[in-house]
């Protein structure tokens, strides 16, 4: 038999996934260059910043090796790189508390399969990396979603405490938060913390941009917190701290050991993460450089131009973010996803437009985010200001626009 089979339906746990409006997007942002417009991209968190000389080199080096299998936990110099690196953050973790994974996309994958099983529940702040609601349901979780507070502040603990079931099993957390930019301190990792030991939870805590931090020392990790070896989980990556998201690169990380010993086991069945991957960024670990600060330095600048250039324009209102590359903004129009779709389609100021995420997506609870948008600070200032002009211009023009 030749050719595709009609009817043969793909999985329903595929098809349930959630389609991201990016996805629904993006043919509108092609037909849009394919028109000659200057399309530009403020809806994906791609850093255009170079990473540390030191990963370039590693990598090149690296191509010398023998490409055997890596062991499933990471090679052992590269674990050791994590340890040192936890170590400058003042965190002491041991070898055998460390898996490596492809990203933190799949240490997420690998925290949600080792802590919980099909029907339980996991706690999250809402606005949230839109992601975790696929990753959540494919594991067969369900995400129960926590607001945040006031100007995207951390969740009141109550609030948390109020939302825990039979079936809840963990509260995933992200500082600084993809999108909010909101920073967990201390007591508010402390408040959390004993939330999960008196309920029995795991705290998953996304830390893939913990040292992106525009007031103060990198993010608190929910590792320093005393007294909650057993809950915490670690989810960690390096592709935006060393602006390498294409080197796959992340880890998970516990001293619990039976959670420990279940992502061993899960990570055995997908045998290895790349060997050249894992090499190229063993060294930076290791030897922090400066390079942190100036890459920290450019997005506290992108942000607030960003913010700044927003603020002009009638009817917006975004907050400024403690960390992290992205600005939420609320914009005075009917629904985010009709208007970035109407930019793409119908507008341009001078020949540029701009694809900006719509929010509902980064939501739960139905309704909200369909005033906001997500914008990524992935270009220089002059650039994101002058989307922000177009932003401003199109609002100025967009037929579905309140207020
Ligand atoms: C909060 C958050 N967690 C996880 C990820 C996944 O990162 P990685 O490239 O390490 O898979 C991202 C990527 O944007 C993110 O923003």
């Amino acid at each position: 038999m030749t050719g595709r089979q009609a009817g043969l339906a793909a999985s329903r746990r595929s098809t349930a996934l959630p389609v991201s409006p990016i996805r629904r997007l993006m043919p509108l942002a092609e037909e849009a260059k394919a028109r000659g417009r200057r399309v530009i991209h403020l809806n994906i968190g791609q850093p255009d910043l170079d990473p540390p000389p030191s990963v370039m080199q590693a990598a090149v080096d690296a191509t010398g090796e023998r490409l055997a299998y890596a062991p499933s936990r990471g090679l052992p110099s590269a674990v050791a790189a994590w340890v040192t690196y936890y170590r400058h953050h003042s965190i002491e973790v041991e070898a055998g508390d460390i898996v490596i994974t492809g990203g933190a996309s799949e240490a997420l994958s690998l925290a949600m399969l080792a802590t919980c099983d099909p029907g339980d529940e996991v706690l999250v702040p809402e606005p949230f990396y839109a992601p975790y609601q696929g990753i959540a349901g494919v594991a067969g979780l369900r995400l129960v979603p926590v607001p945040l507070g006031p100007g995207f502040t951390h969740p009141n603990p109550e609030a948390v405490r109020e939302r825990i079931t039979p079936a809840t099993r963990a509260l995933l957390i992200c500082s600084p938060s993809n999108p909010t930019g909101t920073v967990y301190r201390r007591e508010d990792l402390i408040a959390l913390g004993q939330v999960a030991r008196d309920a029995g939870l795991f705290l998953l805590s996304d830390e893939t941009y913990r040292e992106i931090v525009f007031d103060g020392p990198p993010a608190p990790s929910a590792l320093s917190i005393p007294g909650l070896d057993e809950h915490v989980v670690v989810i960690d990556s390096v592709s935006k701290r060393f602006n390498a998201c294409g080197l796959r690169i992340g880890t998970i990380v516990s001293r619990n050991p039976a959670v420990m010993a279940a992502v061993a086991d899960l990570a055995e069945l997908r045998l290895a993460v790349p060997v050249i991957d894992q090499l190229a960024v063993a060294r930076a670990l290791a030897a922090p450089e400066p390079y942190i600060g100036t890459v920290v330095a450019t997005y506290r600048e992108r942000v607030a131009a960003v913010v700044a250039a927003l603020a002009e324009i009638p009817g917006v209102t975004c907050h400024r973010p403690g960390g992290g590359f992205y600005v939420v903004a609320r914009l005075p129009v009917d629904d985010s996803e009709r208007f970035a779709a109407w930019l793409l389609r119908e507008f341009a100021l001078d020949g540029d437009t701009v694809m900006v995420t719509p929010m509902s997506d980064f939501y739960l609870t139905p309704g909200r985010g369909r005033d906001e948008i997500r914008i990524a600070c992935v270009h220089d200032p002059a650039t994101l200001i002058r989307a922000a002009r177009v932003i401003g211009a199109a609002l100025a023009a967009y037929p579905g626009r309140t207020g």
